[in-house]
């Protein structure tokens, strides 16, 4: 393998998505140069037109106040709509299954009202042990709140090598707990190891035991195509921030598998905007719900923010996912062969699994004697990347604006630094 920089430029000159870099704004260093921005699965980049997208709500907002509702170029009555093909194609669904709506955490919250149904027998919730604190809290919450005690109530899974989990491993530990457990929340993609899980194959398994299957796909979504719909999940929510662009705090999407569209069994909490759109006004006492996942909408959501998402999916959608991913395993591969090649004194350790299929765009690297000071030594010297205690750098090249001279420099930048630690 070639280590030089005129071939990672060749690598650039070479990819057919390499005008889309252009759509974003890069940030830039104090002396005007681009950052090596890493940092896509944190905080993904604006693209250049959110600024158009939202300036015509804020024009619409302006001209017409609330008749924006039915006048604006893009009507707020049914704003949502206007996401829903889009993202459905991103997580692999019908549309009718995917809404976007509220923040993630507030989602997982009311898909387990309505999925989390504990009974004396059969009430614990399998996570990993490594999963986002959020999910954790909320799970906790979720089995307090129906009168569990949380220590008893949440099984944690760890991998057997304290890295990640082989193949099947985590069918295997999902089936030793089997009947007694009410729900498995996963993520599609590891927030830390940067693992990618198999949807269908952890839902087969929860099925088997009639055990409901939810999804985080808060690293997933954007990152790696996925088939939502026939891994048969039950469940799922992700964020739109990270690969999804669309800005900070922004919405999240949510999925419902079709089979419980307008089952009236489901406990759901409700409100206004999941009433039947027809009705809506007549403001009847009498709930009827929207057909799929667009009965669990409580607000009239915020234009704004789905402005924002609106520019992004748009870009995604010229851009198509199974391109990106094709374009992302060969950034990401290029990045684990230069860390192997270039670093001879063995300071890097990669924790995120070598197979192609068990990883995404991020690489989670262990830096030898690192601490927090490492992260900010990376900024002074231009590259943007992420830290995990205690020791973690997680960076992620993203095919839609990273390129093969961003993981070059990046390569030689950490190398440099952590053999000078
Ligand atoms: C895997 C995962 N779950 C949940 C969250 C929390 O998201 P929010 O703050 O949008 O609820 C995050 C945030 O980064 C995350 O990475």
């Amino acid at each position: 393998m070639d280590l030089t920089k005129e071939y990672a430029q060749t690598l650039d000159h070479g990819d057919a998505l390499n005008s889309f870099r252009e759509l974003f704004h890069i940030p830039r260093t104090n002396n005007g140069d681009e950052f090596v921005y890493l940092a896509g699965n944190s905080l993904g980049l604006q693209p250049k037109s959110t600024a158009t997208y939202i300036q015509q709500e804020l024009d619409d907002w302006a001209n017409y106040g609330v008749e924006g509702h039915f006048l604006a170029a893009n009507p707020w009555m049914p704003y949502h709509t206007f996401l829903r093909e889009k993202m459905a194609k991103i997580v692999g669904a019908d549309p009718m299954e995917v809404v976007v709506m509220n923040s993630l955490t507030v989602n997982l919250h009311l898909l387990m009202v309505s999925f989390y149904k504990p009974t004396k027998t059969k009430y614990k919730i399998i996570i990993e042990d490594g999963v986002f604190p959020s999910d954790d809290y909320a799970v906790q919450s979720q089995a307090r709140f129906h009168g569990f005690d949380p220590q008893d109530a949440i099984v944690r899974l760890a991998p057997a090598n304290g890295l990640f989990f082989e193949a099947n491993e985590v069918n295997q530990q999902i089936e030793r707990y089997g009947d007694r457990v009410a729900l498995v929340l996963w993520g599609g993609v590891n927030y830390k190891s940067g693992q990618v899980f198999d949807l269908k194959s952890i839902t087969d398994t929860c099925h088997k035991f009639g055990i409901v299957a939810g999804f985080d796909l808060a690293h997933m979504a954007g990152n790696i195509p996925c088939s939502l719909g026939d891994s048969g999940a039950d469940f799922a929510a992700w964020c739109t921030y990270k690969y999804l662009n669309s800005g900070p705090g922004s919405l999240s999407g949510v999925f419902v598998n079709k089979k419980y569209s307008n089952k009236k069994e489901i406990p759901r909490f409700e409100g206004w905007w999941g009433h039947d759109q027809q009705s809506r006004f007549l403001m009847d006492k009498h709930f009827i719900p929207m057909e799929g996942a667009d009965a669990w909408q409580l607000s009239n959501p915020p234009i704004l923010s789905m402005a924002a998402i609106k520019a992004s999916l748009d870009i995604f959608d010229r851009a198509e996912m199974q391109h990106l991913r094709q374009k992302s395993i060969r950034l990401t591969g290029y990045l684990a062969d230069l860390l192997v090649k270039m670093d001879e004194n063995n300071r890097i350790k990669i924790l995120t699994p070598p197979y192609i299929e068990m990883r995404g765009c991020q690489l989670s690297l262990a830096v030898t004697n690192a601490d927090k000071a490492f992260i900010h030594l990376l900024y002074e010297n231009g590259i943007m990347a992420d830290w995990r205690e205690p020791n973690i750098v997680r960076v992620a090249p993203v095919p839609l604006y990273n390129s093969f001279l961003d993981v070059w420099k990046f390569v030689n930048v950490l190398i440099r630094l952590a053999n000078a630690l």
